[in-house]
């Protein structure tokens, strides 16, 4: 099964559990409506990749270690629009959780679904406990304090932001959970898979903020000009869109040598640089293409 087929079927029978009835109807409909249609699946695409350059020997864990990874991240996009956070209206090109279903709701939602992601692999252990616990004390490391996304949103309530603790907890925290997760889910050590997640998650980091200052809302389905909006700072008001796609190039190329010896090394490179790919905006690269000479 390809990749996204898995992340999807993974994701919507987990989805579908937290539907029986007796349930909220409001609450379940915003469930799915939260996880469907999703995202790019980046962070759960990149961990089935590191499982499966270490051998895949359990493929049904590293399904509930990818479902579980994008429920977080998915609650916390979630959490994120709410007023009392950033206040956006929108999400994926549709109205945020709390405009669609009210603000109780989306806080219901988004807690619903972090505690779904670790139920997941609670359901899934009996096929390698060990690998099971271990997965859930990384899930749980890069989600919570002081290293977890919740880090990260915390900072923005600091009067002084150490940047790059910012964007490690923000953004990195999940890619770190990514490839750590898919090392762990094949029973690999997920300590040596770290700094290619972090790596991943800076460049990310870097190629959001390049589609914040680039893009308008329509084509990117949520709020756009929120960096300058909120002052916060960021990779483009640093480095100019240039810089940042110089950047974001050069913290690839590194992630590549970071890439730990597997069976499946040569392809994760490739899964690097295809992200590489993806990750530059089609905006930059078309505008650079008008520039006679370049
Ligand atoms: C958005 O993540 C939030 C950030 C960490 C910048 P994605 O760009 O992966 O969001 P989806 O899942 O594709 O919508
Ligand atoms: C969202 O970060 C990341 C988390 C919820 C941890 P941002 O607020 O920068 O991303 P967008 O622009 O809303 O996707
Ligand atoms: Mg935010
Ligand atoms: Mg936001």
């Amino acid at each position: 099964m390809a990749f996204a087929e898995r992340i999807d079927t993974a994701i919507s029978s987990a989805v579908r559990s937290g539907q029986a009835s007796p349930s909220p109807a409001k609450l379940a409909s915003a469930l799915h409506y939260t996880v469907t249609p999703g995202g790019a699946r980046i962070r759960p695409t990149i961990l089935l990749s590191v499982a499966a350059a270490c051998g895949d020997d359990k493929p049904e864990l590293a399904d509930a270690a990818a479902a579980a990874l994008e429920l977080i991240h998915c609650a916390s996009l979630v959490h994120d629009d709410l007023p009392c956070f950033d206040d956006a209206d929108t999400r994926r090109g549709k109205p945020a959780v709390h405009r669609a279903f009210g603000e109780p709701l989306a806080v219901l939602t988004g807690d619903s679904l972090i505690i779904m992601a670790f139920e997941v692999l609670a359901n899934a252990a009996h096929s390698d406990p060990m690998r099971a616990v271990q997965l859930m004390k990384v899930l749980a490391n890069r989600t919570g304090m002081p290293n977890g996304i919740c880090a990260g949103q915390g900072w923005e309530s600091e009067d002084q932001i150490d940047l790059s603790a910012y964007h490690r907890a923000k953004t990195g925290a999940l890619f770190i959970a990514a490839t750590q997760m898919g090392a762990i889910a094949a029973g690999q050590d997920g300590e040596l898979w770290e700094e290619l997640g972090a790596r991943i998650g800076e460049a990310f980091q870097v190629a959001d903020d390049l589609r914040d200052a680039l893009y308008d809302e329509e084509t990117l389905g949520k709020p756009v000009g929120q960096d300058d909006l909120h002052g916060r700072p960021n990779a483009v008001s640093e480095f100019g869109i240039e810089g940042a796609i110089q950047r974001m190039r050069d913290i690839l190329s590194g992630a590549i040598s970071s890439i730990p010896k597997c069976p499946g090394e040569a392809m994760l490179a490739k899964m690097v640089t295809a992200q590489a790919e993806a990750l530059t905006p089609i905006k930059w690269r078309a505008d650079r293409a008008a520039v006679p000479g370049e």
